[in-house]
């Protein structure tokens, strides 16, 4: 139990890649709060995780995003760690293609919403000199031949230098912020592309590994960031990606 006592709010914990890390840190002793737009979906995930706490929320809406850190603080009157991962993924298209709207919508959600969480956490993590961890992807490492989601790649590189530029700005807090970089994993935002045995095979190969990531494997990763096991961890950009990154 590596988190006794500690109060976490990850966005995006009513599936995927957030489910799993809310359900780690709260198998290790953390009281969860998690977030969404779908309540269904956030009563489902609640069902499921020891000790978690949902609260529905659009990451677009700077309201409701206040909303959370108010209700968080009301009922459990701190905050220790606050894991940043709601995301989208937009159509596959070039450049060229994308209208204004969409290259918004993108950037809205998984950049702008991630300074929306981090700016109202801030004063709340200054307190207990907690913990941040940004949710990035290896497509904001590098280019991918055929990946064409440049809002997406564009938002997830800044999401990897603002962890940086957090790290240093908080450090006289000491507030820790680190950034997983995760390659493909199995969730609905990765279903379309794994619709058959061919895609499937591809996106393997992908990996030098040989397979594709599961949630849990990035869960264990949030795990070690938010734990003592970290204490001197900030800055930090880890892969976990098969080694997708490195070819
Ligand atoms: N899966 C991968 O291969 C992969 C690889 C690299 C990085 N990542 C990153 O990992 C994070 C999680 O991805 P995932 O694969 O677990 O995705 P997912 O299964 O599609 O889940 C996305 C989560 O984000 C939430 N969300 C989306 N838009 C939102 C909004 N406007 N307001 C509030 N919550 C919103 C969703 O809530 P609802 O349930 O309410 O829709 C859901 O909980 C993302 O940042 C993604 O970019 C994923």
């Amino acid at each position: 139990m590596k988190l006794t006592g500690k109060i976490a709010l990850v966005t995006g914990g009513s599936r995927g890649i957030g489910f799993a890390i809310a359900k780690i840190l709260s198998e290790n002793g953390a009281l969860v709060v998690i977030t969404s737009k779908d309540s269904e979906k956030i009563k489902k995930a609640e069902a499921q995780i020891t000790n978690s706490f949902g609260i529905t929320c659009d990451i677009k809406k700077k309201s409701e995003v206040q909303n959370v850190l108010n209700k968080t603080i009301e009922k459990f009157g701190k905050l220790d760690i606050l894991v940043n991962n709601a995301g989208i993924f937009p159509k596959i298209k070039q450049l060229h293609e994308i209208d204004e709207e969409e290259w918004n919508e993108v950037l809205d959600v998984n950049l702008t919403g991630q300074f929306r969480f981090t700016k109202e956490a801030i004063p709340h993590l200054q307190k207990t000199s907690g913990c941040i961890i940004n949710i990035s992807s290896d497509a904001g490492l590098k280019a991918y031949q055929g990946f064409n989601a440049d809002a997406y790649s564009a938002s997830k590189a800044a999401l990897i230098v603002l962890t940086k530029c957090w790290a240093l700005e908080y450090a006289k807090d000491k507030i820790r912020v680190n950034c997983i970089c995760p390659g493909v994993v199995d969730t609905d935002m990765t279903k379309p592309f794994l619709k058959n045995q061919k895609d499937i095979e591809f996106m393997n190969n992908e990996h030098p590994l040989g397979r594709i990531g599961q949630p849990e494997e990035i869960g264990k990763a949030a795990l070690y960031f938010t734990s003592d096991d970290a204490s001197w961890v900030t800055g930090a950009i880890l892969t976990v990606d098969g080694g997708e990154s490195i070819k």
